[in-house]
């Protein structure tokens, strides 16, 4: 079931067949099972894969799947923070700047801070927003973009961001994982680093942690590679299977999110006693703002649909009180909501029902 090389395809077509094998025998599955090995029977002169902390092919069949609908070559790793890190710090040496999203995931200012600070690596944190970023790159070596931000729902101008940090001299990463590959490719706008949380809507299941980074150029594809083989940050085999299995229905549960992350934003906007409803027009994730910590907290135990629950992206709805972690510069009552791929009435309905049940109004 070769993928089609050089026509170009659906975002549903692409999904279904990325990363499938071009001819495979007769009786063999669409998507070969998984490869458990620590060794492998390899005689003679020594080759990484021999070893399964180097290689395997249930990681090369979905790299080869993330590298299809990034338009790079992809490598997967145990968590999204697991690909962060080999991107940020095998580039940055003492003396170096780099730039990381203020209102980003915050482990990545976190690392930031912890890990590349103390090492002599100048950490800038400004916002996302194309003038702020371009204005942190003079003098860089790397930029860090999230488009969109999480919790900020900043969305960049990636050709633009591109095209000034080369022009500084830094080099461009970008997490676009709210948005994921099929609605933003960040290689295509010229960035360096593309990289991912598999965790969320890649994979959708809330089931799985995995990360993966993807790059055009070899040599830092080498280095990610030298590095997450030195540091042993690799996914399981079986993970790596569910996710290329799960990535085959991304198209269609990221168009089912979006639509009810949409009828809730319609909805939400017109309701009393909520602010700053925020849906950046692509992913499942929306925020918005009840009057303080209590009214959030009071709404995410009336919802029966939406599990009250970090992280997003998966089939489930899922919201929280972001300003629980106190990790993030966003107002008491401020919630972040990950629709899920429930019906929208329902879901709509549990929602307004929750809010009114929260706000008095029942
Ligand atoms: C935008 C973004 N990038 C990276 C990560 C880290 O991913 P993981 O939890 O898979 O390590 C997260 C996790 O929430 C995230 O939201």
């Amino acid at each position: 079931m070769p993928a089609g090389g050089g026509v170009s395809r659906g975002d549903s077509t692409r999904t279904v067949h990325a990363g499938l094998p071009e001819a495979a025998p007769q009786g063999a599955p669409f998507l070969p099972g998984p490869t458990f090995a620590a060794p492998v029977h390899w005689a003679g002169d020594a080759a990484p894969e021999g070893y399964g902390r180097n290689a395997n092919p249930t990681w090369a069949a979905y790299e080869a799947a993330l590298g299809e609908l990034e338009g790079g070559h992809a490598l997967a790793f145990a968590s999204g923070m697991a690909a962060a890190s080999a991107i940020l710090l095998p580039a940055l040496r003492p003396g170096d700047a780099v730039v990381v999203p203020a209102d980003g995931y915050y482990t990545v200012r976190a690392l930031a801070r912890e890990h590349l600070a103390p090492r002599g690596v100048e950490v800038r944190e400004v916002p996302t927003r194309l003038d702020a970023l371009v204005a942190a790159a003079d003098g860089a070596a790397l930029v860090w973009a999230e488009s969109p931000s999480n919790p900020g729902l900043g969305v960049l101008d990636l050709p633009a961001l591109a095209a000034a940090c080369h022009d500084a001299g830094a080099a461009l990463a970008v997490d676009a994982t709210l948005a994921t590959p099929l609605r933003i490719r960040p290689l295509e706008a010229g960035a360096d680093w593309a990289m991912g949380s598999a965790t969320k809507a890649l994979t959708g299941h809330g089931d799985l942690l995995l990360g993966y980074v993807a790059t055009r150029d070899e040599q830092r594809l080498a280095a990610a590679r030298t590095w997450r083989t030195s540091t042993g940050a690799i996914p399981g085999a079986f993970e790596a299977w569910l996710a290329h299995r799960s990535l085959a229905t991304l198209a269609v549960r990221l168009e089912r999110a979006e639509a009810n992350a949409s009828a809730l934003a319609e909805a939400l906007r017109g309701a009393d006693g909520v602010r700053d409803v925020r849906w950046p027009g692509m992913g499942p994730v929306l925020v918005f703002t009840l009057p303080d910590a209590a009214a959030a907290q009071r709404f995410l135990a009336a919802c029966e649909l939406v599990a009250e629950a970090t992280s997003f992206g998966g089939v489930h709805s899922s919201a929280e009180r972001r300003a629980r972690w106190g990790s993030d510069d966003v107002p008491d009552g401020l919630v972040r909501f990950s629709a899920g791929i429930e019906d929208a009435e329902d879901l709509v309905a549990d929602v307004l029902r929750a809010l009114s049940a929260a706000l008095g109004r029942e």
